[in-house]
């Protein structure tokens, strides 16, 4: 929030709600501020109906309107503006570095320089964008032109945003904002954390949420966005690994997985002791495999990318190695922290975002047919709607 002093003329927000429409479930939280402190009042959370969201986009919002409903009557939360956000593969953000100019000219070179690298038309795309920060020039002499921008763009098929709208208006609700999901895991997650890497404001974090449907990937460089990437394996995945190695239906499959779904990293399988491993993990660990090293190939490939920007613009500082902060509801698969770890060979930690907020939550959620009594079993599935909700309470 910017400096000035409130004089009572201005209304600051004191509470918001956060909705995550996620692909397997919906679930809202309500967080009021109260002084200092940010507190999680409600929770509420609905399966999304099969097949009702792809890749993002909601092709039944009726089905999903119902969902979201559930998830706010569940938590008997009746605010009716709520923070939501759009996810899926058609998302593209990237950083470009431009020659200054003011804003207003800025709008129109940005449309331009995203049809470099949006996949659909541009009339069907919509954008935003945001200055990050000014570097010094990459090119030519200096002279005239001795500072850059840096500017992260983000777009998004028309048609994700208008799916998002239509189901939350026919659930009673009005959007304030849409968000975009991976840029709200940072708000959610990195909050005046500590960093198990121990490096400094400029360290690089990689916020790597395996959901369901996918898992989506958000690099930061301290405070900034660097990079995004959505890989298309999730927690569905597993149970279809599961589904096909025990022959059962994919809905007792979830049941196995759920129950005794577990991975003991750092013991290597061999191929002569594969048959003491429980066949659940043995089903598991070739897809987890895969996951890991699609999220190493991404990490390294940006790493590499930041260094080389950071090259041409004369910055040289020391990010140290990038961290892995996991988060999602298959983040809460027992023993997936250390197994990234040891398959990607980068420090991973379990983000949780209910870390800076204090719980006056008492009621009870069901989430992937698990109720939980205590939020904290279930953090791992809140981080997007926590960062959602404290975007409404602009906490940056
Ligand atoms: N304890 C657990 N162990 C393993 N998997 C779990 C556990 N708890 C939840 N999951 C899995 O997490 C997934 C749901 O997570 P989440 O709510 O983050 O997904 P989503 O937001 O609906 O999906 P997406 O983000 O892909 O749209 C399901 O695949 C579920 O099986
Ligand atoms: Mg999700």
């Amino acid at each position: 929030m910017a400096f000035g002093f409130n004089l009572g003329f201005t209304r600051v927000p004191t509470r918001a709600v956060g909705l995550d429409i996620g692909t397997s479930a919906v679930k809202a939280v309500e967080i009021r501020r109260r002084g200092r402190t940010m507190h999680l009042v409600a929770v509420g959370t609905a399966p999304t109906p099969k097949g009702a969201i792809k890749d993002g986009v909601i092709l039944d919002p009726e089905a999903v309107a119902g969902a979201i409903r559930a998830a706010l009557d569940g938590g008997r939360i009746r605010h009716k503006e709520v923070f939501a956000a759009v996810a899926g593969q058609g998302i593209v953000v990237r950083n470009v570095i431009l020659p200054r100019m003011p804003r207003e000219e800025l709008a129109e070179v940005i449309k331009w320089e995203a049809e470099r690298y949006v996949p659909y038309s541009l009339d069907e795309a919509a954008f935003d964008f945001d200055i990050v920060r000014e570097v010094a020039a990459t090119g030519g002499t200096g002279g005239a032109r001795e500072r850059d921008m840096e500017v992260l763009i983000v777009a998004c098929p028309r048609a994700l945003v208008e799916s998002h709208v239509t189901a939350l208006s026919a659930a009673g609700v009005r959007p304030k904002v849409l968000d975009v999901q991976p840029l709200v895991l940072h708000r959610a997650l990195g909050m005046r954390r500590r960093s198990p890497a121990g490096t400094g404001p400029d360290r690089l974090v990689a916020y790597v949420d395996i959901g369901a449907g996918t898992t989506d990937i958000a690099f930061y460089r301290g405070e900034h966005l660097r990079f995004t990437r959505i890989i298309g394996t999730g927690g569905r995945n597993l149970t279809e690994a599961i589904s096909s190695a025990l022959a059962i239906s994919i809905e007792e499959a979830e049941k196995v997985k759920l129950a005794r779904g577990r991975l003991n990293a750092g013991l290597p399988v061999q191929a002569s002791n594969t048959s003491e491993v429980d066949p659940v993990e043995r089903a598991m660990i070739p897809v987890v495999k895969g996951l890991a090293a699609e999220i190493r190939r991404s990490i390294e490939y940006f790493s590499s990318e930041i260094r080389s920007i950071d090259r041409g613009a004369n910055v040289d500082e020391d990010t140290g190695r990038p961290e892995i902060i996991l988060t999602g509801g298959s983040a809460g698969l027992p023993g997936l922290p250390a197994f990234i770890e040891a398959e990607t060979g980068f420090v991973t930690a379990l983000g949780n975002p209910l870390e800076n907020l204090v719980s006056d939550w008492h009621g009870a959620a069901t989430i992937t047919g698990h109720t939980s009594a205590s939020p904290i079993e279930i953090a791992p599935s809140l981080s997007v709607a926590v960062g959602l909700g404290l975007r409404g309470l602009d906490v940056a």
